[in-house]
C-alpha cells in the first residue's frame, strides 16, 4: 500500500491539465457491450476504476486494448457470458453500469449486487424500477441481480428518488432503452455532463436519444448500434479539486483542458470564498490573496454544487474567516473526512446532513487515513496548507479517480511524494 507524504506551506503556481472524466468513461466503456463492432475511447484516463472496468469487460466477452496514447479499443468477441462476478463488482460500485447494456443487447444479465461504501447506503432501487418498466424480469438471488427480458418495450417512467435523479440509474435505463421496441421517456433523468456524454456516445453509435441534458430523455429504440470513436468530456471534479487546491494554498493556478460551463456552481462558490477567477474557453485561472471568506455550500444534483467536491470545499472553509454551513443533500452521510480533518486541527461540528465549519487560523499536519475517493483528495489539500508534515495513507482510494495526483501537484510547486506505507494498515 502507498501513502503520500506532504510538507505544507507552498502556494501552488502554474498550469495543470485535467484528464477526461472518470464518470463518463466508466458508463461509456459499459456501453460498448451494445455493439459487435469495435469502439475507441480516446484519451481515457489511467485510473484504478478504469482498470477495474477493463477487467470486468473481458469477463463479459469484450476484448480491450489500451493504446500507447491512452486510448482504449474494445471489441465484443463472445456474447454468451452475461455474469459480472462479485470479486470484481465489489471493488467498484460503478460496475453496476454493465446491467443496462447486457440486458439491452443480450436480454439477460447476472450482476453482483453492488455493495455500499463509506458514505452510506448506495441503493439501486431506481435502476431496477426503470428496467422493470421496460419489461425486464429481475430478482435478487444469492447477492446477484438476475435479469432477463424476452422483449424490451419502450415505456414512460419517473426515475427520481428522495435525493433527486440517479446518475448511474439513468445510465443503466438509457442503455437498456436504446435497443428496445418503441419510445421510452425517462422523467427526472440525471442531467450531469457525464450522463450527457454517455447519451452523445450512444448517438454516435446510431442511437436515437433526444432531450440530452434535460430532465426528460426521449429514446426511440433502434435495431442495431454500430461502433464509434469518442473523446469523453474533461473531468469537472478533477478540475474543481485543483481550483480548490489553488484557493486553499493562496496560490495562482490555471486549470487547462476543462469545460468552465460544467463548473458554474463551483466557480460561483470560489468567488464567494474570496478567489479571483479568470475564465477562458477551456481554462480557468484561480488566484487567492487575503483571507478565505466563509461561504455556505449545499450539494445538489447538476447543475447544483456537486457532492463530489463537498469534501474539498469543506477543507477550504476550515481556514475561512468565519463560520460556514455545509449541507449535503445528495449523500447525507458523506462526512468521513470530518474526523480526519479534526485530527489536523479543523473545527467542524456535524449535525446529521449538515456540517458547521468554524474557520481556524491554521491546520496542523498529521498522519490521516484516506476513506473514499474525494475525501482522500480533500486530505491531500489539507496537507498542502497544514503546518508541518501530513501523511495520507491508503492512497489507492485517490488513485481510483485521480491520475498521478502527486505528480501534477509537485509540478505546481507542492512538496509531496509517494512512498511505500511500511506500517501496513
Ligand atoms: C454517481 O454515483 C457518481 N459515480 C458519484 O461519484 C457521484 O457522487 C453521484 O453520481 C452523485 O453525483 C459514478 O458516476 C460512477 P446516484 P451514483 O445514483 O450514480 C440515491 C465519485 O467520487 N439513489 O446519482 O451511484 C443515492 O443513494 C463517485 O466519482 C437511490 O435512492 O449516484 C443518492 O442519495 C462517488 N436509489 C442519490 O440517489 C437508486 O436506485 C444520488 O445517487 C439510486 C440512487
Amino acid at each position: 500500500m502507498d501513502k503520500l507524504v506532504i510538507e505544507g506551506g507552498v502556494a501552488l503556481r502554474g498550469d495543470v491539465h485535467v484528464g477526461t472524466a472518470k464518470n463518463s468513461v466508466l458508463p461509456i466503456l459499459a456501453a460498448t457491450l451494445l455493439t459487435s463492432e469495435p469502439c475507441r475511447i480516446v484519451d481515457a484516463p489511467r485510473l484504478r476504476d478504469v482498470n477495474t472496468m477493463l477487467r470486468i469487460l473481458p469477463a463479459l466477452g469484450v476484448q480491450c486494448e489500451r493504446d500507447a496514447d491512452g486510448s482504449i479499443t474494445t471489441r465484443v468477441v463472445d456474447e454468451s457470458i452475461s455474469e459480472a462476478p462479485y470479486e470484481l463488482v465489489k471493488t467498484m460500485r460503478a460496475s453496476v453500469c454493465v446491467l443496462g447494456p447486457l440486458i439491452g443487447r443480450r436480454r439477460r444479465a447476472r450482476v453482483s449486487f453492488p455493495g455500499g461504501c463509506v458514505f452510506g447506503p448506495r441503493p439501486i432501487d431506481l435502476h431496477l424500477k426503470g428496467l422493470r418498466a421496460l419489461g425486464v424480469e429481475l430478482d435478487i438471488e444469492s447477492g446477484y441481480i438476475v435479469a432477463h427480458a424476452e422483449r424490451l418495450r419502450g415505456a414512460s417512467m419517473y426515475l427520481g428518488g428522495a435525493f433527486g435523479p440517479t446518475v448511474t440509474g439513468t445510465a443503466n435505463v438509457l442503455m437498456a432503452a436504446v435497443l428496445a421496441e418503441g419510445v421510452t421517456h425517462i422523467h427526472m433523468a440525471a442531467c450531469e455532463p457525464e450522463v450527457q456524454d454517455l447519451a452523445n456516445f450512444l448517438v454516435a453509435m446510431g442511437a436515437d436519444v433526444r432531450g440530452i441534458g434535460t430532465p426528460v430523455l426521449e429514446i426511440h429504440g433502434v435495431d442495431e448500434l454500430h461502433g464509434a470513436t469518442y473523446r469523453p468530456v474533461p473531468d469537472r471534479i478533477e478540475a474543481g479539486t485543483f481550483l480548490a487546491a489553488a484557493a486553499i494554498t493562496g496560490g495562482d493556478v490555471t486549470v487547462r483542458s476543462c469545460r468552465p460551463e460544467h463548473l458554474r456552481a463551483v466557480l460561483e462558490r470560489l468567488e464567494a470564498a474570496g478567489c479571483r477567477l479568470e475564465i477562458g474557453e477551456d481554462w480557468v485561472r484561480c488566484a487567492r490573496r487575503g483571507r478565505i471568506r466563509a461561504a455556505d455550500i449545499t450539494t445538489l444534483p447538476y447543475p447544483g454544487f456537486p457532492t463530489d467536491l463537498q469534501a474539498q470545499f469543506m477543507t477550504l472553509l476550515t481556514l475561512a474567516d468565519g463560520v460556514s454551513v455545509v449541507t449535503e443533500k445528495v449523500y447525507p452521510e458523506r462526512f468521513m473526512h470530518v474526523a480526519e480533518l479534526a485530527r489536523m486541527r479543523a473545527r467542524i461540528r456535524k449535525e446529521h446532513h449538515i456540517a458547521i465549519v468554524e474557520g481556524t487560523e491554521f491546520l496542523s499536519g498529521a498522519p490521516v487515513l484516506a476513506s473514499d475517493l474525494r475525501a482522500s483528495a480533500a486530505l491531500v489539500m489539507a496537507g498542502l496548507v497544514a503546518e508541518g508534515e501530513t501523511e495520507v495513507r491508503r492512497v489507492y482510494h485517490i488513485d481510483r479517480g485521480y491520475e498521478q495526483i502527486e505528480v501534477k501537484l509537485a509540478a505546481l510547486g507542492a512538496r509531496i511524494r509517494r512512498t511505500e506505507d511500511d506500517e501496513g494498515v
